[in-house]
């Protein structure tokens, strides 16, 4: 008997999240000197420095359990968000939020989950590991969510479906209008998660936040992570906000010690700290005008972004740019896995990075030519 035998045909066909490649993984690998990493949408200004000094000032306490209710992070985030605290879920990461839903709403192996086509992966790997039938929905020409597909793709057997807006790794957007006709058209029975990681980074107009659509659907639930505009990914701190209902559920699934105690006290600080996502939005503003301008002079394609990275396509397999950049010491993200083979997606981060990875694209993409 193998492992393969012990294991049902969705976890045997299970792909894995494929995370974008550590900076010390092409030191080792390829002795770079001095490599940078768009790969993973971080904050490139690293965390907030009042987050920091809460996670110095928490360390001698590190022999202890954290609180398992995560009392102090609820109540900053209720405040901040103007909710109760009985609205309030704490994730290790927004992405376990994910897998709290689905383990709360969804029957293993007898519901249906209705997913679009290039959204964040772990959407579908939480819903196949949970051994849901997944009906995936296309995308739009511009790659952006055909919400009344979605909709019309759900049926008595849907148990939960995904918008990440703005999405990753599109960078597309659904505005406000767009989700309030979502939501409305969407029947009771299913939960609609509304993956705001990138929210802080959003300039159009015409976007809101699902969280002044929580009259629309009831079973509607909105995570935010700490892990881009805040600088936190490695922390590992989310949220979620839904009707005290569905919170109560959430709690009974989530593990009692799942936010670090490091994590939940940085969160209030970081939260609090305005002037550092300001500045965040800001060097990420500059980052993306330094590279689309680069890419307009190389004659790339992007999709227009709302969020803390661009999806550029190549001329040629993105994979073969992908392996070119890593020699020069710039890791991108290649993005064959999301289904499409031609695109790398490039994390936004302060002018020098940007024109660094400029300058290392037009060297791979001349060699590429000749
Ligand atoms: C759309 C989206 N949701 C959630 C996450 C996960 O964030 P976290 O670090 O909070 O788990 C990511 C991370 O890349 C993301 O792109």
């Amino acid at each position: 008997m193998t492992a393969k035998d012990l294991v049902g045909n969705h976890i045997e066909t299970l792909k894995p999240y494929v995370p974008g490649k550590p900076i010390e993984e092409l030191k080792r690998e390829l002795g770079v000197e001095n490599p940078i990493k768009l790969a993973s949408n971080e904050n490139p200004l690293g965390p907030s420095p009042r987050a920091m000094a809460a996670i110095e000032a928490a360390l001698p306490d590190l022999h202890i359990y954290p609180d398992g209710a995560a009392h102090h992070m609820v109540g900053a985030v209720s405040e901040y968000h103007d909710v109760t605290p009985q609205e309030v879920i704490n994730g290790n990461g927004s992405d376990e939020l994910l897998t709290i839903a689905v383990r709360t709403f969804c029957e293993f192996g007898q519901d249906s989950a209705v997913i679009s086509k290039h959204s964040f992966a772990a959407y579908g790997i939480r819903c196949q590991s949970h051994n849901l039938n997944i009906k995936w929905v296309a995308t739009d020409e511009g790659l952006k969510y055909d919400l009344q597909a979605m909709a019309e793709a759900i049926d008595e057997t849907t148990k939960i479906t995904f918008i990440a807006n703005p999405n990753n790794p599109t960078g597309t957007y659904v505005n406000a209008d767009e989700l309030r006709r979502f939501l409305k058209a969407i029947p009771d029975h299913v939960v609609v998660l509304v993956d705001e990681a990138y929210h802080d980074y959003v300039e159009a107009d015409d976007y809101a936040s699902a969280l002044e659509m929580r009259d629309i659907h009831e079973r509607l639930i909105v995570t935010r992570t700490l892990s881009k505009c805040y600088g936190m990914a490695g922390a590992r701190i989310g949220y979620g906000i839904a009707n005290e209902e569905i919170i109560n559920r959430m709690n009974r699934v989530r593990e009692p010690f799942n936010s670090n105690s490091l994590a939940q006290v940085a969160l209030s600080e970081a939260l609090a700290d305005r002037e550092f996502v300001e500045r965040s939005v800001a060097v990420n503003r500059e980052g993306r005008a330094v590279l689309e301008s680069g890419l307009a002079d190389l004659g790339l394609e992007w999709i227009p972004s709302q969020t803390n990275f661009l999806l550029v396509k190549m001329p040629v397999d993105g994979r073969q740019i992908y392996d070119a950049m890593l020699r020069k010491g710039v890791i991108l993200r290649p993005m064959a896995g999301y289904g499409l083979p031609k695109w790398l997606r490039i994390s936004l981060a302060e002018r020098e990075k940007m024109e660094r990875c400029v300058d290392s694209l037009r060297e791979v993409l001349t060699e590429v030519a000749s």
